[in-house]
């Protein structure tokens, strides 16, 4: 959808990233620690003291401690941290139970390692999770279960009695867990993102997965961390170190210095909580019907009210005739399926959303 909101000149609201600029200072830091020399490898496992700071982070907001020696590692964007994680707990047939509509390295990663995925489809308009099927689908095959809360596409947020249910689960079985946080500080409302890292039973067989691309509006720069137990970490790192062995240096120190400055995260949610209504208010003038959107950056619309075409025609129609791209959610199930709903994201500047939505208008 990116290249065609290219070709078409249209408002791209299709890929998840900002239209917005970085913290300038954030660039200064990064620029001067290039200008003082720190431009070779860091460290396998990242600059100590980010992991330092990380530990400290996640240990203020849940409680839960992490040793920035031997349970945190930097990689190279939340995708490398998925990548390598799947890969160190799948071997050829064991089973990943995953849920769609899915974020789309999950499930081809899982096959790429010789697994087999599982799949449960959670649908509009709540995408609510059914753990009775979900337990139907465990086997003594399951290794692997990825969840993601905030969830893309759905702008979902996982309850307490998902998290209780995920506990029942996986209680007396050696499944791991690949919780998806990569959302965490986009949440909306004052409702609290329930971290894997907060309920010890989960934690001691968890990866999360967490991105600075989305912390600090630097998709681009591919830097994100992975928290585990040691036990995991270890299998973790003997792959990491081959993939990709570290990642880059100026940056890291950068990001060291600019996650302890006060506020350089702490107001994300009110931020995008801003964008999303100003967004919602835009599009209830429109025939699309709204979604609810609890975390992430992303609002989802059914179009039952203005066509029956498949959604994928509709997303090609609108980008070429009305000059916005959107992502049809089929696009993220495995299994051909033909859903009315589309996902905008908005991530954007304010005028970007307005023109978008006098376009939509017009539909
Ligand atoms: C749910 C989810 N997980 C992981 C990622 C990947 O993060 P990164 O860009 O840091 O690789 C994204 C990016 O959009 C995402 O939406």
């Amino acid at each position: 959808m990116t290249s065609l909101a290219i070709k078409h000149n249209a408002i791209n609201l299709s890929q998840g990233f900002p239209d917005f600029p970085v913290s300038p200072q954030l660039i200064k830091l990064v620029n001067s620690e290039m200008k003082k020399g720190n431009n070779q490898y860091a460290p396998m496992p990242g600059i100590l003291s980010l992991r330092e700071s990380i530990s400290k982070k996640v240990e203020a907001l849940h409680q839960s401690f992490y040793h920035p020696e031997k349970e945190i590692t930097i990689t190279a964007g939340g995708t490398q941290a998925i990548f390598t994680a799947i890969a160190t707990i799948i071997r050829p047939n064991d089973e990943a139970i995953i849920f769609e509509p899915a974020y789309d390295c999950y499930a081809p990663t899982v096959k790429l390692f010789g697994g087999l995925v599982k799949s449960f489809e959670m649908q509009a308009p709540f995408y609510e999770i059914d753990w009775d099927i979900v337990k139907r689908l465990v086997t003594v095959n399951t290794k692997l279960i990825i969840i993601n809360s905030p969830h893309n596409p759905s702008g979902q947020i996982l309850n307490k009695e998902d998290i209780d249910q995920l506990i029942m689960i996986t209680k007396n079985t050696d499944i791991a867990i690949i919780s998806d946080e990569i959302y965490e500080h986009v949440i909306f409302d004052n409702e609290d993102h329930l971290s894997l890292s907060r309920y010890p039973v989960l934690k001691e067989r968890t990866f999360v997965i967490a991105s600075f691309g989305k912390l600090f509006h630097t998709t681009g720069w591919k830097v994100g961390y992975c928290l585990a137990p040691e036990y995991l970490m270890n299998e973790f790192r003997k792959i990491h170190q081959f993939q990709v062995f570290s990642v880059n240096t100026p940056i890291q120190i950068a990001f060291n210095e600019y996650i302890n400055q006060s506020d350089s995260y702490q107001h994300l949610a009110s931020f995008f909580q801003k964008k999303r209504d100003l967004f919602r208010s835009l599009l209830k003038q429109t025939r699309f019907t709204l979604l609810d959107c609890r975390g992430s950056y992303f609002q989802n619309v059914s179009f039952e009210k203005i066509t029956d075409e498949k959604d994928l025609d509709f997303a090609l129609r609108m980008v070429k005739d009305y000059k916005v791209a959107a992502v049809p959610n089929s696009s993220f199930y495995s299994r051909q399926s033909e859903g009315n709903t589309l996902r905008f994201c908005f991530a954007k500047k304010e005028e970007t959303l307005e023109k978008a939505a006098g376009f939509l208008l017009k539909i």
